[in-house]
């Protein structure tokens, strides 16, 4: 496990971007703990609104835990959600979804200025609970990605169901850098023989387009081809040719410096032109599950590996260097995040067809 300073990323010790914080569906009118860019929050859904809202879990009077209590009158009676706002189990002062208090049951003095939390910017869409996380503070700089099969049933898309995979004990450069990592796909994913293998870098995506033949996924000779981007440092998606076109998402959101969470999900296209019969979300959910076994063999070496503070690279091996400048745009204050995009804007070939020579920057 090591830290942001560590891999010299920059100041900010926390990404900012779009980052997946939880599946849809788990999150309800019951307050949750949910620990973030190693902040302690409470993720609620409004009665109100039946929106996702994400406050500052610790109430400013005395500090009190607003989303781990089960003893308390104020949650055993149903009422710890009121419409959008939210109150702190100990004394029942009230938060609204903008983090202000605006209640405090036995004062009739009014409300002290200091008495509110920090609400995030959060949104639910594609089945995920996204949150944009700036330790700056701003607004959003970047939209999340479309998700446009998200709403496309009627074609014969299946709706993922993303699988939250834990924790992993890593910095998420290290899952970053498998955007360049073109040599690893022979040994651990079961390619046979890489054909092309291209990275290029568009302000704030990153995205590899990568083609080789496959010991299972693909007939002998065949081409198995990805195209995979991220949109900001959280959120990478991977477009996948073969008999059903599918879509891969992978998540990775830092729980603290030098540790990560990851999810994974599919959507696949495994009907034409009408909404998929159960046996056709079969077909999808198997395809779920072989991205997962795919996934799982990158999984397995970040879980036991050691932090790569400087990548022994040669020249073979794909562009991790420019990735991680790339990458440190996000750990940058704003301002200086223009600079760094310029730096490394373009195109990096590692691999151009077959028997071709390869290019080396
Ligand atoms: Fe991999």
């Amino acid at each position: 496990m090591a830290t942001t300073a560590e891999y010299g990323l920059g100041p900010l010790a926390y990404p900012r971007g779009w980052f997946m914080i939880a599946i849809a569906d788990d999150v309800t009118t019951a307050p949750q703990p949910v620990h973030f860019f190693g902040k302690e929050m409470a993720l609620y859904r409004g009665k109100g609104s039946g929106r996702p809202i994400l406050l500052d879990a610790f109430c400013p009077h005395m500090r009190v835990h607003m989303a781990r209590n089960t003893t308390s009158y104020v949650v055993k009676d149903g009422n710890q959600v009121e419409g959008d706002s939210l109150r702190c189990p100990a004394h029942g002062w009230r938060y609204n979804a903008q983090g202000a208090c605006d209640d405090i049951p036995y004062s009739n003095h009014g409300i002290p200025k200091a008495a509110c939390v920090t609400s995030y910017t959060v949104v639910e869409k594609a089945g995920c609970i996204w949150m944009w996380h700036d330790m700056e503070g701003g607004e959003p700089d970047f939209d999340l990605p479309a998700f446009a099969e998200w709403d496309r049933e009627n074609v014969g898309w299946v709706r993922w169901k993303p699988d939250h995979l834990g924790t992993l004990p890593i910095h998420p450069q290290e899952i970053l850098d498998n955007m360049a990592d073109v040599a690893h796909f022979v040994p651990v994913h079961g390619s046979l023989g890489n054909v092309y293998f291209e990275n290029t870098y568009e302000d704030h995506i990153m995205r590899q387009r990568f083609g080789a033949g496959h010991r299972t996924l693909v007939d002998t000779a065949a081409l198995l081809e990805t195209d995979t981007w991220y949109t900001g440092p959280g959120i990478l998606l991977s477009r996948m040719s073969g008999k059903h076109p599918s879509v891969m998402m992978i998540c990775n959101t830092p729980v603290r410096d030098g540790e990560v969470r990851v999810w994974f999900a599919v959507m696949s296209q495994t009907a034409d032109n009408h909404q998929p019969t159960r046996e056709e979300q079969a077909i999808a959910r198997a395809y779920h599950e072989a991205g997962l076994a795919a996934f799982a063999q990158d999984f397995e070496l970040w879980q036991y590996k050691e932090a790569a503070i400087t990548v022994l690279q040669i020249p073979d091996d794909g562009p991790f260097h420019k990735g991680r400048i790339w990458y440190r745009q996000f750990y940058n204050p704003r301002d200086k995040a223009r600079e760094i995009q310029q730096r490394v804007n373009g195109s990096h070939v590692t691999l151009r067809g077959k028997g071709e020579v390869r290019e080396v920057a």
